[in-house]
């Protein structure tokens, strides 16, 4: 997606199916693209987070500053993306159990849940 595509948003970083940064949508469930083969997408529908790039949860990352250096968002938002589409106002269980294959090196859980929680503001 990165070199041939040009779709730079989906991070690389550790490759190996623990941090959640590259995690994309597949037919809208959230999916590790660093361990997903090619060859078993199929035809499922690939949602970037360049698909995403009109949601409202982007607004809501910016206004409640969950971005800090911003590596782990793009992933993120793609999880945050599917979650509220399944469920429009998530409880903080809810929040927690859906982020729970996203880190963040930064540590901005706390932003990260406001800004799910309020993504409709
Ligand atoms: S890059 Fe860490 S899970 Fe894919
Ligand atoms: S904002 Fe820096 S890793 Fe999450």
């Amino acid at each position: 997606m990165r070199d041939d595509l040009g779709l730079t948003g989906t991070k690389l970083a550790c490759g190996e199916g623990h941090c959640g940064a590259c995690t994309v949508q597949l037919d809208g469930v959230p999916t590790l693209s660093c361990i997903t083969l090619v060859h078993t997408v199929g035809d499922r529908e690939v949602t970037t987070i360049e698909g995403l790039h009109d949601h409202p949860l982007i607004h809501a990352f910016v206004r409640t500053d969950a971005v800090q250096c911003g590596f782990c968002t793009p992933g993120q938002i793609v999880s945050a993306a599917a979650l509220v589409k399944a469920n429009a106002a998530p409880t903080h269980d809810e929040i927690q159990h859906a982020m729970s294959g996203n880190l963040c090196r930064c540590g901005t859980y706390p932003k990260i849940e406001e800004a799910i929680s309020t993504w409709r503001d």
